[in-house]
């Protein structure tokens, strides 16, 4: 057997090391290309660690409007759903342009890069159980450039009141465009929500310290939290966040009534969605997840997962967590 001298390393190691720096600098490549506007084409390799390779169940599909308002930055797109032969249809502006280096770096960007699956899956859900927002006020967190969710709920699922939110300016810019070319100006509201300065606001006044509700002063919004707490709180891929996580979970305790109900769509991406699942029992949830939610959903799942070799179900199915508070936190 071949001795290896102390000091040198064993092929595997080298081997090991190279492709460790190779992967490495893809990545750096990926995002230089991000930060140059380069429209190259990616190579396999490159595609490989693009987790956004896959993007739709196809369950709720966008077509191109001709006739929409011209913008080089945004395109117009009606969103359509067939549900046991009814159409739901919305129109939605998708954000097109090429971020700078300072937007990248800036507050997460990633809710203008796409409208994600699991924004999809939550919209054909709630669709497909209008009663869940029926008569109810409801709060989407972290919804984008689309909230696509939350404008179906408005438009079909006859809701008592929708506040549509994100944490990115341009994203809540976006979506006030949305809500008025749907004419659902009077009983939609948006905002900018960042969940740090909202929980820090809720445990200032737990504490004993008056609420400040005003969103996000930085911005020049001036929205403000309904009166009231909300009966359905809405969010889709937002529970990623490791430093956020802790954060988003106090906003929804906060402004969720004690009978509301949050629904929270997402896939595992790696132990990102137990850690949340793990974190909001410990605040005082109740947690129920589903993986099999919906019948479409998942016969789409399991085709994908036979047919499309850019589906992987911890990156793209997304799984459904309904959050409930405890009657008795102390007990649990
Ligand atoms: C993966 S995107 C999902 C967007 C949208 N729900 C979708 O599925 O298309 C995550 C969203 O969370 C928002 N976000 C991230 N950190 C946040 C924070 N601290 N406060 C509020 N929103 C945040 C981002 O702006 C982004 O829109």
């Amino acid at each position: 057997m071949a001795s290896i001298k102390p000091g040198l390393k064993k092929t595997d190691d080298i081997n090991e090391e190279i492709k460790k720096t190779t992967m490495a600098q893809r990545r750096w490549r990926l995002l230089a290309r991000a930060l140059t506007h380069s429209s190259e084409q990616l190579n396999p390799a490159e595609e490989e660690i693009s987790v956004r390779r896959f993007t739709s169940f196809g369950l709720v599909n966008p077509t191109l409007l001709e006739n929409a308002p011209v913008d080089p930055e945004s395109s117009w797109y009606e969103y359509s759903c067939v549900i046991e032969n009814e159409l739901f249809i919305a129109q939605v502006r998708r954000i097109n342009k090429t971020f700078t280096a300072n937007e990248l770096i800036g507050f997460n960007n990633t809710g203008n890069v796409c409208v994600w699956p699991s924004e999809e899956c939550l919209a054909y859900y709630l669709l497909n159980n209008q009663n869940i927002c029926r008569d109810k006020m409801v709060l989407e967190l972290g919804g984008g450039m689309s909230c696509l969710a939350g404008v179906f709920v408005a438009k079909y699922c006859g809701p008592a009141g929708v506040t549509l939110t994100d944490g990115n300016v341009t994203s809540v810019d976006n979506v006030r465009c949305i809500v008025a070319r749907n004419n659902m100006e009077d009983f939609v509201k948006c905002g900018v929500v960042q969940w740090a300065r909202a929980a820090a606001a809720l445990r200032q006044s737990a504490n004993g310290n008056r609420v400040q509700t005003t969103w996000c002063s930085e911005s020049g919004d001036d929205s403000r939290r309904t009166e009231g707490l909300y009966d359905v709180i809405l969010s889709a891929d937002c529970l990623f966040f490791d430093d956020v996580r802790l954060d988003l979970i106090e906003t929804i305790y906060g402004w969720l009534a004690d009978d509301g109900i949050a629904l929270m769509m997402a896939p595992k991406r790696g132990t990102t969605f137990q850690k949340f699942a793990e974190a909001a029992v410990k605040r005082g949830f109740l947690a129920r997840q589903m993986e099999l939610y919906d019948s479409q959903v998942w016969s789409r799942h399991l085709e994908l997962l036979q047919h499309n070799n850019e589906y992987s179900a911890d990156l793209h199915y997304p799984i459904l967590l309904e959050l409930t508070k405890q009657r008795n936190p102390s007990a649990s």
